[in-house]
C-alpha cells in the first residue's frame, strides 16, 4: 500500500460527493413537512460514520470493507452499468459520482477508510441542490 490515509480528508473531499449523490435516499428517518414519516431507502443512512460502516446489501456485502475497494458495496453499485437495478444513484435523481471521485473514494478505502474527526452530518436532512446536470469528470482535487 502506498497511499497514506492521512492524504485524503474525508469530511472535506470524500463527503461532499456522498452529500450530493446519496444522502437525499439515504439520510436518517424523518418527518416530511406533511408529517409522514420518511425513512431511508433500504434502511441504509449514510450520513453518519456508524450508518456508513455497518450497513451490508441484500447479499450481505459491507458498504465498506477498508483495504479493499473492489469488495464494498457502496463503491461498486456506483460503478454497475447505469440501466443495473442496483446502480446508484438511479440515473436523473442525483448527480453521479465522477470517475475521479470514484478513484479517489477507491484510493480512501484502500487507505483503510479513515474518517478522520468525522462522525456525523451536523445537517443530515438539509438538500444539496442539483441543477440536473452532470458534473464533468476531473473536478475533484486530491490534496497533494
Ligand atoms: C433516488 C434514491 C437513491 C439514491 C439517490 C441513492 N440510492 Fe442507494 N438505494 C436506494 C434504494 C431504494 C435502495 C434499496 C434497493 C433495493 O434493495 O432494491 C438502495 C440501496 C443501496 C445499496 C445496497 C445495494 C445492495 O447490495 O443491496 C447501496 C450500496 C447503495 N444504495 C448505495 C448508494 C450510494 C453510494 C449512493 C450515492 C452514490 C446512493 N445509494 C444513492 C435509493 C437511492
Amino acid at each position: 500500500m502506498n497511499t497514506q490515509a492521512e492524504d485524503i480528508n474525508f469530511e472535506k473531499q470524500i463527503y461532499p460527493f456522498i452529500k450530493s449523490g446519496c444522502v437525499k435516499c439515504h439520510k436518517p428517518a424523518h418527518e416530511d413537512e406533511r408529517g409522514r414519516t420518511r425513512k431511508p431507502k433500504g434502511g441504509f443512512v449514510l450520513t453518519t460514520k456508524e450508518g456508513i460502516m455497518t450497513s451490508e446489501g441484500e447479499d450481505g456485502d459491507k458498504f465498506i470493507v477498508p483495504g479493499k475497494p473492489d469488495e464494498s458495496r457502496m463503491l461498486q453499485v456506483t460503478k454497475l452499468p447505469i440501466d443495473d437495478d442496483m446502480h446508484f444513484p438511479p440515473e436523473g435523481k442525483a448527480p453521479q459520482w465522477t470517475d475521479a471521485e470514484q478513484a479517489l473514494f477507491a484510493k480512501w478505502i484502500e487507505a483503510g477508510a479513515d474518517f478522520g474527526d468525522w462522525k456525523e452530518d451536523p445537517e443530515p436532512l438539509a438538500e444539496v441542490e442539483w441543477d440536473g446536470e452532470e458534473k464533468e469528470a476531473g473536478t475533484v482535487e486530491t490534496a497533494e
